[in-house]
């Protein structure tokens, strides 16, 4: 067997991060809720399913994130899992504020929840913790409601993030 052999002492500068964590393949959700009338939110590439029972999911938000200080006040967030065809709206989800739901299709749940009509999967959530974690904080969701919709039996794929840039699983 060959010892792995990995350079010491390397400077992990944020682009040197970025390049390695960007090989690791992920799908996106759109994270929102209707704050103060207006629907909020953004995308997030580091959502992660965590537990069964209790039922919860996580995502990483950055701390100099704007957003997540009026989201997080919601009483229900809305998750969706973005399918491939949502790289446009992907990115109006990650842009100006303003935009982020300009011509984007959204259910508002009694509680708030803001969740995209032809998602493949939405959840409707509250924040079970927030956890500190370096320059970002790690959201855990605990959910109440879960729609794995007609859109994924469809057979729809999901909109995959790899290297910085949008794709789709081959099938
Ligand atoms: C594909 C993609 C994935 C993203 N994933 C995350 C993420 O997991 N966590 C995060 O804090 N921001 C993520 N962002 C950035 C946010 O969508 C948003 O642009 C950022 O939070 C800045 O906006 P804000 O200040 O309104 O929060 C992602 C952006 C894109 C395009």
């Amino acid at each position: 067997m060959t010892a792995l052999q990995m350079p010491t002492n390397q400077d992990l500068d944020p682009q040197r991060l970025r390049d390695a964590f960007g090989v690791f393949p992920s799908g996106v959700v759109a994270v929102a809720a209707e704050v103060d009338g207006r629907p909020t939110g953004l995308a997030a590439s580091s959502f992660t399913s965590v537990s069964l029972d209790p039922p919860l999911v996580s995502f990483s938000i950055a701390n100099t994130s704007k957003t997540w200080p009026d989201l997080r006040r919601a009483d229900h967030l809305g998750v969706t899992v973005l399918a491939q065809h949502h790289g446009e709206v992907c990115r109006q989800l990650a842009g100006p504020v303003e935009h982020r739901f300009d011509d984007v299709e959204t259910t508002v749940s009694d509680d708030g929840a803001v969740t995209l009509d032809d998602g493949l999967a939405r959840f409707d959530c509250t924040v079970y913790r927030e956890v500190e974690a370096g320059d970002h904080t790690i959201v855990l969701l605990l959910l109440h409601a879960v729609d794995a919709g007609a859109a994924a039996e469809e057979a729809a794929g999901p909109l995959l993030f790899h290297r910085s840039a949008f794709g789709s699983v081959a099938s």
